[in-house]
């Protein structure tokens, strides 16, 4: 097996986290038009321990409402569909690997930190260009790097070397991972999306988030998020949370701030504004 490319490698893995049941149904009842919110509302009340925490979510101050939501339909109603189909996906895929890790150099809380520093932050930068969906921002901020914990979890003495390379010779990260196993965190995490259905917004997001160039012919609402999370990765890195590795932080790109219509201290304000939430929504999310 050990032979095989990590891609084939981690199609033998009989262990690969599953999502509910949940994700796929709604996306496929939201997708198909022809439902309505009592009824998706009723397949996502089904999975209770996915409901539940959907609502506690829902209740927390990261969403304003204070404890006014009792139900998975007043969810909707107040903070709409797509937040709550976001929120469902992001519980699942947090829950599939709620697997604490093996102990090493790599510190899972350090790696959460960086992801929802990230999704707060691209939450903001897209609230501050007024476009899009806020919500799909942040969703895809917080999985950009899903691809990080597969490594963890099924290829972990593959994933120290990497770690020890990088950290030994202050390479780029992504470089290092092609030098060792030929294929990318990137990669592994769009794998994986793939595998799992979820949304194409997350799936070339994951895929793009450290080569938003090479990203050609993807709608243009993708391509907005996909470039937003890369900018808000590199910019979160230079603040300190990266995901737990020393090394140089990520160097955001001018073309790409360029391309949003935004500079370097239009974002400073917006993560002055929203820093102080990461821990908070961190803790929320029960991590
Ligand atoms: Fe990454
Ligand atoms: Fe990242």
């Amino acid at each position: 097996m050990n032979e095989l490319p990590i891609l084939q490698q981690l199609d033998l893995i009989d262990k690969l986290p599953t999502l509910p049941v949940v994700v796929n149904q709604i996306n496929q009842l939201i997708a198909s038009n022809r439902s309505s919110m009592a009824q998706i509302a009723a397949v996502i009340a089904r999975d209770q321990a996915i409901a539940s925490r959907v609502i506690r979510l829902v209740n927390s101050a990261f969403y304003g409402l204070q404890g006014r939501v009792s139900s998975i339909q007043q969810a909707i109603t107040l903070l709409g569909l797509n937040t709550v189909k976001n929120l469902v996906t992001g519980v699942a895929v947090i829950k599939a690997f709620d697997n604490p890790g093996k102990p090493s150099i790599f510190d899972r809380q350090k790696f959460w930190m960086h992801t929802f520093a990230c999704a707060v932050l691209s939450r903001g930068i897209s609230r501050l260009r007024k476009c899009g969906e806020p919500e799909d921002y942040f969703m895809a901020g917080l999985l950009h790097d899903i691809g990080i914990l597969v490594l963890d979890q099924f290829f972990h003495e593959k994933f120290i070397s990497i770690l020890q390379e990088y950290t030994k010779n202050h390479t780029d990260y992504t470089e290092t991972e092609i030098a060792i196993i030929q294929v990318t965190h990137c990669d592994i995490g769009e794998y994986l999306s793939q595998k799992w259905h979820i949304p194409e917004l997350l799936s070339l997001s994951i895929k793009y988030h450290h080569t938003p160039l090479f990203a050609l012919n993807i709608p243009p609402s993708i391509l907005d998020i996909l470039f937003t999370v890369h900018i808000s990765d590199s910019f979160i890195q230079s603040k300190g949370y990266h995901i737990g590795l020393k090394g140089e932080p990520a160097k955001g790109s001018r073309v790409i701030l360029h391309r949003l219509g935004i500079t370097e201290s239009d974002i400073i304000p917006v993560w002055e504004e929203t820093q102080n939430t990461v821990a908070t929504v961190v803790r929320e999310w029960g991590i």
